[in-house]
């Protein structure tokens, strides 16, 4: 909502340069008003965003946008860098993934670089399918939710009954 734009902008001056350079694929040295804007103005019919928050504070985010179809969507995640290896990226990841599976969404899908190590663990370990493009320089994270008309990934969704919700909360809400 407009009014968490204070609270984005300062988690994102908590963010070292090379991990949003991980998020953004480039350099980025400050975001616009009209940037933090669009982050927190929310189209809900193809976007979603969570946040993690800690005394009023975000630590970390999680986005994605869908297809008109809703069939893909694509996500990305952003952890507060001095709070990276506790797990928050999972559990943002696993919400994430709950979200698509609840909205008959096939595919959650991201795309991040082949040294980004952190991105790519934390994928495996949610059983992402992983494809190195060494052409492209990219690595495609692809999470299948749906085959032959059966949902998969059930064990994220019991996994996700884990969270606490205090953690997390719909940005929009
Ligand atoms: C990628 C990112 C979101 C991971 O968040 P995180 O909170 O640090 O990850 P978690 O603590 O939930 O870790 C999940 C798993 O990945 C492993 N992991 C995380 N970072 C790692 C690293 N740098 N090297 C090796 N393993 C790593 C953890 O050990 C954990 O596995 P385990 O539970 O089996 O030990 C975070 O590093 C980040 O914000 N990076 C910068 C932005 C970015 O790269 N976004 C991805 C763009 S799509």
């Amino acid at each position: 909502m407009p009014e968490d734009e204070p609270a984005l902008k300062h988690f994102i001056e908590s963010v070292t340069k090379e991990d949003l350079y991980y998020r953004y694929f480039s350099d980025i040295n400050e975001f616009t008003h009209d940037d933090l804007a669009n982050m927190t103005q929310i189209d809900y019919d193809r976007e979603m965003a969570f946040v993690a928050v800690r005394c009023e504070e975000i630590i970390g985010v999680t986005r994605s946008m869908s297809d008109p179809d809703n069939t893909d969507a694509e996500f990305a995640v952003l952890v507060r860098s001095d709070l990276k290896r506790l797990g928050l990226g999972c559990q943002l990841l696993e919400k994430m993934i709950a979200y698509a599976l609840a909205h008959g969404m096939h595919r959650l899908m991201g795309i991040t670089m082949p040294n980004n190590r952190g991105m790519i663990t934390l994928a495996q370990r949610l059983d992402f399918d992983i494809d190195v493009q060494i052409k492209d320089g990219i690595v495609n994270l692809i999470l299948p939710l749906y085959t032959n008309g059966r949902q998969l990934a059930v064990c994220n969704v019991i996994r996700i009954q884990h969270l606490t919700s205090k953690h997390t909360h719909n940005l929009g809400n």
